[in-house]
């Protein structure tokens, strides 16, 4: 057996030994589970006390990451190595907010001068935009810009500048994805071309949603500046030769490198519309947040570093508990979009099917991550989590601190949060629910007939991610948090997390339809299927 297998067996070996133990009985055998089963670095805190393990289960899992080789694939990731073996790239987000040491060198060249470079070029120009140094072709400033951009091009920059709401000083910054032209033209129609910027955010330049919109909203640009509409135009993205085709001076265009993964480039000119919304010192303080999370990544002992923990926990419910999906709640309205993004980041990552070497994977990789904000959530979906057939872990998120003081909306946020970690951990027997009613004045009769149903199984397992306040930092070292979780876990199941071409055939096909859904001649449906939509769709559209 090799020490791989020898770990897994000892990670299974544990998971026997507890799944039939619940949470209120780990936490009666040891009340103490919180100082054990919790880990900190500076004012973030991670409780993992309500999850169904113990330190003789995270021992074992900290020996899985040790033999999966965990901490040699995460230093050839900050050294530049090409881990990214199916594209042949480095791996560097870690360098854009200088997190990867110095000298970081891809193919023997250093890439640290020109990634500070384009970040004080992007930077200043944010700031020429936010000062009315850059402006409008009639000299005003700009009022309204507009990001246009999919995936890792949209994701990142929108959950960051809800999530900075607090930050913006700059001017209103809205962002386009979706193909669908409903979203362009809700976008613009309260919007003044004289008075907006487009920034086109697209690693390739090439991706069909955001071309098509960039696209109309150029003609929208030019039906009221004619030809100096392109004077309202940036750009972000690693071809340079498409942006110039588009038509945008180089002088607004930002670059990246193609050893930034889309789903990792928040930090790079990707982050341009936040910049724009929070200025430079925060967008600094954002990378700095994340930085210290390189830092602690790069350098904390396996069992006392943070992503690896959380990783370990992720690795632990689904290889050795089996529970195939997570809940991603962040008790903090303005995280919402914080689960689409990691959504992404996760599931684009690590669902995968086959090893690095092409064989197929030996366990079960990414698990299906969703969520939605508390207390939200709570009054939709928690229901399932509480009382369904299935067992779905919940990764909450919380801060201390809120930017409002407004009566005792925070306290109340928190107090939902805790509870709802609580109540799914210890539950509510049915012995309790019966004491309770006989004790309300329930008929034995009624007890009997609701019991079952107010009863909570409980055993149901949670993570607390806990910090001082959402600031731009926090939000940086958050982020990074999540990077190298989702590293950590592709480094165990030895899959590659850094391409992505699950999402490849779809794109193909969509292209190969496109004739067919336009109806033009000779144009043919690919199975009977879509023939007998296609008819529908043409009958129906005219
Ligand atoms: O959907 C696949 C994908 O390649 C993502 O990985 C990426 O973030 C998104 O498309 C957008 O790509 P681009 O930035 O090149 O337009």
């Amino acid at each position: 057996m090799s020490t791989v297998e020898t770990a897994w067996t000892r990670v299974q070996a544990e998971a026997e030994r507890l799944r039939p133990q619940h949470l209120r009985a780990l936490f009666q055998a040891d009340p103490g589970r919180f100082d054990t089963l919790s880990a900190r670095l500076d004012d973030l805190l991670i409780d993992f006390s309500k999850e169904k393990l113990d330190a003789d289960a995270v021992a074992a899992l900290v020996d899985l990451a040790e033999a999966a080789g965990v901490p040699a694939k995460r230093d050839a990731m900050f050294a530049g190595e090409i881990v990214n073996v199916t594209e042949r790239r480095a791996v560097l987000h870690t360098a854009l907010r200088g997190g990867a040491g110095a000298d970081v060198l891809v193919g023997g060249q250093d890439v640290m001068p020109e990634v500070n470079e384009t970040l004080d070029r992007f930077l200043a120009f944010a700031e020429d935009v936010r000062e009315g140094r850059y402006t409008t072709v009639s000299g005003a400033p700009f009022t309204d810009v507009v990001n246009i951009g999919i995936g890792g091009s949209d994701l990142g920059p929108a959950m960051a500048v809800q999530a900075l709401a607090p930050y913006h000083d700059g001017p209103r910054v809205h962002f386009v994805s979706n193909v669908d032209g409903a979203h362009l033209a809700d976008t613009l129609k309260p919007l003044d071309a004289a008075h907006t910027m487009i920034v086109v955010a697209s690693k390739t330049f090439t991706t069909l949603e955001t071309m098509t919109n960039a696209n109309s909203a150029r003609i929208w640009l030019e039906t009221t500046l004619g030809a100096a509409a392109g004077d309202h135009v940036a750009a972000v993205s690693t071809n340079l030769a498409a942006t110039r085709e588009f038509g945008v001076g180089d002088e607004r265009v930002f670059g990246f490198w193609d050893w930034v993964g889309g789903r990792y480039s928040l930090w790079s000119a990707i982050g341009l519309p936040l910049a724009i919304a929070v200025g430079a010192d925060d967008f600094r303080a954002l990378l700095g947040g994340a930085r210290g999370m390189d830092e602690h990544f790069r350098t904390a002992p396996l069992a006392q570093n943070l992503p690896v923990l959380f990783a370990l926990i992720g690795v632990w419910r689904r290889n050795a508990m089996g529970w195939p999906t997570v809940g991603l709640m962040p008790y903090d309205q303005r995280l919402a979009r914080f689960p689409a993004y990691v959504q992404q980041m996760d599931m684009e990552s690590n669902g995968k099917r086959v090893q690095i070497d092409g064989a197929a994977v030996t366990t079960a990789t990414g698990p299906i991550l969703w969520g939605e904000p508390g207390t939200n959530s709570q009054h939709s979906f928690f229901q399932l989590i509480h009382q369904g057939t299935d067992v779905v872990p919940v990764d909450f998120i919380l801060g201390a601190r809120p930017h409002e003081q407004m009566g005792d909306h925070h306290a109340k946020l928190a107090a939902n949060a805790m509870a709802q970690s609580a109540a799914l951990a210890f539950g509510r027997s049915e012995d309790e629910v019966r004491a309770e009613m006989a004790a309300a004045g329930a008929s034995a009769g009624e007890i009997d007939r609701l019991a079952p149903h107010r009863s909570f199984p409980g055993d149901r397992p949670s993570t607390m991610i806990l910090y001082r306040q959402l600031d731009p930092a926090s939000l940086g070292r958050l982020i990074a948090l999540f990077e190298h979780k989702v590293f950590v876990q592709g480094a165990v199941w030895n899959v590659n997390s850094f391409d992505q071409w699950g999402v490849e055939l779809g794109k193909v096909l969509a292209q190969r339809l496109l004739p067919a859904v336009k109806g033009e001649a000779g144009a043919q449906a690919p199975d009977g299927s879509t023939a007998g939509l296609l008819a529908h769709f043409a009958a129906w559209g005219n």
